[in-house]
């Protein structure tokens, strides 16, 4: 197996970057392909911290190179100040690691200001986004009037893009009660930035396949989670992407059977930040416990996550609209010495029972979890490196897990430091 796809199986924040960063050992590329700045991956590599958002979580090894693809959202400025915190804690950036497809669409100002006043305008109703412009860069990339990273080579066409964009824009602004953008100040900031993306900006899809041919090992990482996949999660409470494995060959120009393994990532238990339906969610004791013991605020803004139990319902169905192959269970000390754990089996609505999730945001919110009450250990699984550290009702929770979600457990991560993760099945073996 020479190529797999790391992808959220929850509500994101499953610990993608962990996974990514330690399966990257073995990888020659790590490509995003999806989603933008909104992703917070942490990676803790001999104490020091690590946080990606638009950087591909390969970046941190030497001699890896890391992609933007086409599939993602890219704000540059916000690119340049990560890369510079990067360089801060001593990782080299430079062209020969970062490659940034010349078709990926950029996250301006414009889009941000949108975000966040459409948040506010939409007051209890809001989605809860991470007001770093990612819709409303979408939008603009399906309405055709992007401007992409390969057009700051070409000031002559950029100067009738922005005009395009500001168009639609200025007509928006306008309806909020917004000052309008002004054309050649949105192209002065888009020149000034230029310089500083441009000398990574090239032809992904082509280093890409030539690395495939070639027999390197790619990574394609994943952002957000299959619940905030904008076709399969609980919309309207979801990103703008598809966080679904398909679209790692969609987001990064490779065909379907470049993804030859998918590896699942999920929590033993569940998380939420931002708005939306959570039949599992804990507003009691047990849920502020799981908070604060998983650390459980947001990478990006800091906001503080929602706490449950392991929905198997969900995560089953992640594991069918991404074809996943094996999951990575992670933060499996999070539950340590909790007497009791609950998983949930099914939901009831109106009577029934129903063994999935329904599209209908309605529904969502309605339907009540079915339990199944597991017995806890006390003991600790905090930096377990193998089976046999584990307690044996912990493998029992795992081994139940597996059943419900129809897929084995091939990693299992017990601290949020790269070394402590039990390899059960490497997703890289023939
Ligand atoms: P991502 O967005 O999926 O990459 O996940 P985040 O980095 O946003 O959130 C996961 C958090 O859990 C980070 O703070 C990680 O350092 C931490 N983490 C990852 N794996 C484990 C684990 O097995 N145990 C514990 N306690 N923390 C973990
Ligand atoms: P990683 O990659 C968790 C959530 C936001 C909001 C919704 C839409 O770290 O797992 P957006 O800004 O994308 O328009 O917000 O999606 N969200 C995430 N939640 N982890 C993420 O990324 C997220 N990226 C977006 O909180 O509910
Ligand atoms: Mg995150």
């Amino acid at each position: 197996m020479a190529n797999a796809a790391v992808v959220g199986a929850q509500w994101g924040d499953e610990g993608k970057g962990k996974i990514v960063d330690w399966l990257s050992e073995r990888a020659d590329v790590v490509v995003r392909f999806q989603g933008g700045h909104n992703a917070g991956h942490t990676l803790v590599i001999d104490g020091v911290t690590y946080k990606c958002s638009a950087l591909p979580s390969g970046i941190v090894r030497p001699g890896k190179l890391a992609i933007i693809g086409n599939g993602v959202v890219l704000d540059p400025w916000a690119l340049i100040g990560e890369i510079e915190e990067m360089k801060a804690l001593g990782v080299a950036i430079t062209p020969e690691n970062l490659l940034i497809a010349e078709n990926t669409p950029l996250i301006l100002p414009v889009h941000r200001n949108l975000d966040q006043a459409r948040e506010r305008a939409l007051g209890n109703a809001r989605i809860g986004t991470t007001g770093r412009g990612i819709g409303p860069a979408y939008e603009d990339k399906a309405g055709r009037r992007a401007i992409r990273a390969g057009d700051l080579s070409e000031p002559d066409v950029l100067a009738d893009k922005v005009a395009v964009l500001l168009l639609h824009h200025n007509a928006l602004l306008r309806g909020f009660g917004m000052p309008e953008l002004d054309r050649d100040e949105v192209i002065a900031e888009l020149e000034g930035i230029a310089p500083k993306i441009l000398p990574f900006v090239g032809v992904a899809w082509r280093t890409l396949d030539e690395a495939r041919r070639a027999g390197r090992r790619i990574l394609y990482e994943g952002a957000q989670g299959a619940l905030l996949d904008i076709d399969h999660g609980t919309y309207p409470f979801v990103t703008s992407s598809n966080t679904v494995a398909g679209q790692a060959a969609t987001g990064s120009g490779q065909g379907p059977g470049a993804i030859e393994y998918v590896l699942g990532i999920a929590k033993a238990y569940t998380t939420r930040v931002g708005a939306g339906p959570f039949p599992t969610e804990l507003e009691d004791q047990i849920g502020i416990t799981l908070g604060e013991r998983g650390r459980e605020f947001g990478t990006v803004t800091g906001r503080r996550r929602r706490c449950g139990w392991f929905d198997a319902v969900l995560v089953r169905q992640s594991v069918k609209v991404n074809g996943i192959d094996g999951i990575a269970l992670t933060k499996m000390d999070v539950l340590d010495g909790l007497p009791e754990l609950k998983v949930c089996t099914g939901y009831r609505l109106d009577g029934e029972t129903l063994d999935h999730f329904p599209a209908s945001s309605v529904k969502q919110a309605r339907v009540e979890p079915v339990y199944e009450v597991m017995e806890g250990w006390s003991e600790s699984t905090q930096g377990a490196r193998s089976w046999a550290d584990l307690p044996a009702t912990a493998v029992k929770y795992v081994r139940r897990i597996e059943e419900l979600i129809e897929a084995p457990v091939a990693l299992l991560s017990t601290s949020p430091e790269r070394k402590d993760t039990i390899l059960v099945h490497d997703p890289f073996a023939d």
